[in-house]
């Protein structure tokens, strides 16, 4: 299969491009090079004769149409957005623009594509989106996320992306298009960008920095690996059903300041300081505005329906992690110097027209 991966370049599109170069997909990588992009993330498949890479904006309709036209792809896997929701709170018209407007053109130009190609039943436009466009839990562990979920996204970040999944439904109730749609929980693993939480509390331990908490850290997020993330998407973009969406997560639930501790503890076994531990390092700092405080996905239906699970605990996850971070500074540290990384973004103070 040909596939067309948007934001391939970025932390989960590009675990997706290895992994389906490594499967025998051919993978034509569609991404802009924003901020959070890092071609070295592909590094591993660059050299193959599967893979290609196109820059471009996806809110670039003529350059949609051209890529189309020249790779004549299978299948779309739509990862390409703004995707840091401290971003969104400052500068929340880049999300607007990318997630909403990006992904609208996106759907004109697979549908004009797949429309001039006799309207193929095997085509699909996989859309990648989130567990946060269903707003935030109680803490009733019997409540999850499940498909059925109403949506509620309470930041601008997932409001843009609810939006865009409201947007991928309405084209394949209008106009037929086949598409699949994923709703995932937090991902963490290698190549994530080091503005994120798991990659800062590393980075941060490591330079002998504070390990910034918001709020009282009891913010409870459900961690999937991302490599599990890219084998559930091509999972479902093989064997899901036209029209369908699957709720994806690792029941994993952790707060954040238990998933802190925990880093803490596997950097004290794996690099240990001269005196003291990693955990004294932890700061508590002013909370997000609209801070969600719980997310959790009930993956029933992708496992009940297509037999996915992750294949690894989270405790596996993240010694993988700090692991890949600890031989990797040749890729995170010149990371740290791009705009905005290591700074407190987020907070409501700044407010930024874009
Ligand atoms: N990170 C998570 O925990 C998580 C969880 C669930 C779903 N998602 C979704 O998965 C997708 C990927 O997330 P990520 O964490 O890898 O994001 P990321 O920020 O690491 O990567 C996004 C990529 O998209 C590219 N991009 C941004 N704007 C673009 C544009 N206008 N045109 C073309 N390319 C553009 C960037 O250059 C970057 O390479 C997003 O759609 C996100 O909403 C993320």
């Amino acid at each position: 299969m040909k596939l067309l991966v948007t934001g391939g370049a970025g932390f989960i599109g590009s675990a997706v491009v290895r992994l389906a170069v490594s499967r025998g997909h051919a993978v034509v990588n569609l991404d802009a090079l924003t901020y959070a992009a890092c071609l070295d993330n592909v590094a591993p498949v660059a050299d193959s004769p599967l893979y290609a890479f196109e820059q471009a904006d996806i809110r670039d309709r003529a350059a949609l149409d051209r890529i189309f036209a020249a790779h004549r792809p299978d299948a779309v896997l739509h990862l390409a957005a703004e995707s840091h929701v401290d971003r969104s709170i400052d500068g929340p018209g880049a999300f607007v623009e990318t997630n909403v407007n990006g992904t609208y053109h996106l759907l004109e130009a697979a549908r004009a594509w797949w429309e001039t190609q006799g309207r193929p039943e095997a085509f699909r436009f996989h859309h990648v989106s989130t567990d946060e466009v269903f707003g935030s839990l109680p803490a009733d562990p019997e409540v999850k996320f499940t498909e059925e979920t109403p949506y509620d996204p309470r930041s601008p970040y997932s409001a843009s992306k609810a939006a865009s999944d409201h947007l991928v439904r309405a084209w394949h109730e209008t106009y037929g298009l086949p598409v699949l749609l994923t709703n995932c929980s937090n991902n963490y693993g290698p190549y994530h960008f080091p503005e994120k939480l798991i990659p800062v509390v590393i980075l941060n331990a490591l330079a002998g920095k504070e390990l910034p908490i918001y709020g009282e850290g009891q913010n409870i997020r459900d961690w999937l690996y991302v490599e599990d993330h890219a084998d559930a998407l091509l999972t479902v973009l093989e064997k899901g059903r036209v029209g369908r969406s699957y709720n994806i997560g690792g029941e994993n639930e952790r707060t954040n300041l238990d998933l802190v501790r925990t880093l803490c503890g596997i950097l004290d076994e794996l690099r240990p300081k001269q005196s003291g531990a990693y955990a004294d390092q932890i700061a508590f700092v002013a909370d997000r505005p609209g801070h969600d405080a719980r997310y959790a996905i009930d993956p029933a239906r992708i496992r009940a329906e297509l037999g996915w699970r992750p294949s690894v605990t989270v405790e596996q996850g993240l010694r993988r992690t700090v692991e890949w971070y600890l031989a990797n500074e040749d890729w995170w540290r010149p990371l740290q110097a791009r705009e905005g990384v290591g700074q407190r973004l987020g907070t409501g103070q700044k407010a930024v027209a874009r």
